[in-house]
């Protein structure tokens, strides 16, 4: 069979690793030889409170089973701390798996600027705190790997989460953004949306379906996206349930708004093609944002033409 992948040397942060999702992956990277940062402040599910146990009972059992971890108990929104922590016991720093998180679930009437700015500032501002604390030692030693953590909730919306989804999708735009200003120093940012059983899961989902989205079944995913054979780079990649697959953004074809480069485009002008517009049946991918801006470039270039066409615009045609 293939070689084992192992991390021998390489230090990793894992944020939230105290329960849940951060655990396994924390105990599966400890197992390949890694050195963990095992990350949690200990609080409760909607933000309340802190502890030193849980990242303790990790770290343990990373020792136990023979590997390399030390625990830390700040909050990602004190990153830099989290980072010292690595550099101070490993020496350096190569992977960090931004997990850490807390729900304040409420119908959006009812939502709370506090509610609002936890959930920002945990999911959000930590994982901006903690990457960019460990981004320059990345840069210098040109490499790394850096997983964010979405969810289906930012993707497609969820009733009641206005906040955690807005934070999510948050994490899909950095991480879009790592993975530019990453590319070519071999540091790959990529997504991970996970389905698990935890806390923040336990009262949600049925009993049934808990006990096939064991967070074992996700760590292996991540783990691979962090190591070094992984050239994956700004995709998101959804896992649970033991399956993986990745997820991509979509643009319709569209539809010109105008005949002539002169004219003006009106409200009725959208209102007459917004079938055409909204028609996903022919839908594009678009990997970079040089993609979509040579789209908009063809869309001018093809108006101009027709424009200069005797004959009756062939994007017209379909429309009526
Ligand atoms: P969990 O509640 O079991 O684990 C989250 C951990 O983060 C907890 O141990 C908590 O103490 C820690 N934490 C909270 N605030 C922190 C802070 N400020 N600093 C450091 N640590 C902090 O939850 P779970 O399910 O394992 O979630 C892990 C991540 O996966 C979260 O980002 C969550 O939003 C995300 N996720 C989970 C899904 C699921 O189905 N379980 C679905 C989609 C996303």
């Amino acid at each position: 069979g293939p070689e084992e992948l192992r991390f021998d040397g390489r230090v990793v942060i894992v944020t939230g690793a105290g329960a849940g999702l951060g655990r396994a992956y924390a105990l599966l990277f400890g197992s390949r030889g890694a050195s963990v940062v095992v990350n949690d402040l200990g609080g409760g599910r909607h933000g309340d409170g802190s502890s030193t146990k849980s990242a303790d009972a990790v770290v343990d059992e990373i020792k136990k089973n023979g590997g390399k971890a030390v625990a830390n108990y700040d909050s990602v929104l004190d990153g830099a701390k989290i980072v010292k922590t690595a550099i101070d016991t490993f020496g350096r720093i190569d992977v960090v798996v931004n997990n850490a998180g807390i729900l304040r679930d409420r119908s959006f009437a009812k939502m709370s600027e506090e509610d609002w700015d936890l959930v920002q500032n945990v999911h959000l501002k930590g994982a901006f705190k903690t990457t960019q604390a460990a981004w320059p030692y990345l840069v210098k030693q040109r490499y790394g790997r850096i997983i964010m953590t979405a969810s289906n909730s930012g993707l497609y919306g969820n009733f009641g989460q206005a906040n955690y989804a807005a934070a999510k999708m948050g994490l899909v735009g950095l991480a879009n953004t790592l993975s530019i200003e990453g590319q070519g120093r071999n540091i790959n940012t990529n997504v991970i949306i996970p389905t698990a059983a935890s806390r923040l899961t336990e009262n949600i989902l049925p009993p049934e379906l808990l006990e096939q989205l064991k967070p074992e079944l996700i760590a292996p995913v991540v783990v691979w996206l962090c190591h070094e054979k992984c050239t994956e780079n700004g995709s998101i990649i959804e896992s649970a349930t033991g399956w993986a697959g990745k997820s991509h953004l979509v643009s319709s074809s569209g539809s010109a708004l105008r005949q002539d480069p002169s004219d003006k485009v009106t409200p009725e002008d959208v209102e007459r093609r917004w079938s055409a517009i909204t028609d996903m049946s022919s839908v594009k991918r678009f990997d970079t944002i040089e993609e979509k801006t040579a789209q908009l470039v063809t869309q001018i270039e093809k108006v101009q033409s027709e424009n200069s066409a005797p004959q009756e615009p062939d994007l017209f045609k379909h429309t009526y």
